[in-house]
């Protein structure tokens, strides 16, 4: 079957990476493959998880390339060598410019960790979303799926997934919760949409 090759762009941990390719070997996911891990972080446990399961990985620092121009062009060749067609970014923490989302406008979704509009945009990222949804007090967070445009989190919505905020919650339990509930169910999710979405316009030439 025609399946979209999907690159997945990580930092940290990459349990959204492996909700990916779980997703993959239970029929979750059938018209996508991950083709791909690229990593800015060498420690990422993410390139853990992608050796563990056969998947390339590709790392790139703008410390080794010198700029944020050349650190994207090194990810772009990359992204061209191996024909992908879709870019999830599963926790990826650096900026990508606008030329880099134009180049892929509707080709790059993101997960991020609140109820978009809630808590997201500059400076909300991993744990200090959770901080913040703490702070503020709300009962009720959860997780988005969404297109990335050259706005933080500024995309459209594709799919999200409410957690209940629990009494006593910290930062890191509840982070967890939103995790286990949420992320690592509607990016998979996601990814099944968007590809059908991808096959029918004929996504993958
Ligand atoms: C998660 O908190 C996710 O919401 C955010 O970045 C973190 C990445 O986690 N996008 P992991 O690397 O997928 O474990």
């Amino acid at each position: 079957m025609n399946k979209i090759k999907v690159a997945v762009m990580v930092s940290g941990g990459g349990t959204n990476l492996q909700a990916i390719i779980d997703a993959c070997k239970s029929g979750i996911i059938t018209h996508a493959e991950v083709a791909l891990v690229v990593s800015n972080k060498k420690s990422a446990y993410a390139l853990q998880r992608a050796s563990d399961n056969n998947i390339p990985s590709v790392v790139f620092t703008k410390k080794d390339l010198g700029s944020q121009e050349a650190f994207e062009k090194a990810i772009i060749t990359e992204l061209d060598k191996r024909h992908i067609d879709l870019i999830v970014l599963a926790g990826f923490l650096s900026i990508l410019s606008e030329d880099f989302t134009r180049r892929y406008s509707h080709r790059i979704i993101n997960i991020h960790p609140s109820l978009i509009p809630s808590f997201c945009g500059q400076g909300y990222y991993g744990l200090k979303v959770h901080e913040a949804a703490l702070e503020r007090g709300v009962k009720i967070t959860g997780a988005t799926v969404h297109y990335v445009n050259e706005i933080p989190d500024g995309g459209e919505i594709i799919l999200q997934k409410a957690v209940k905020v629990n009494k006593g919650d910290t930062p890191e339990k509840l982070q967890l919760r939103v995790m286990k509930q949420a992320e690592w169910k509607i990016l998979p999710e996601a990814i099944e949409l968007v590809s059908r979405e991808l096959l029918e316009q004929g996504g993958n030439k």
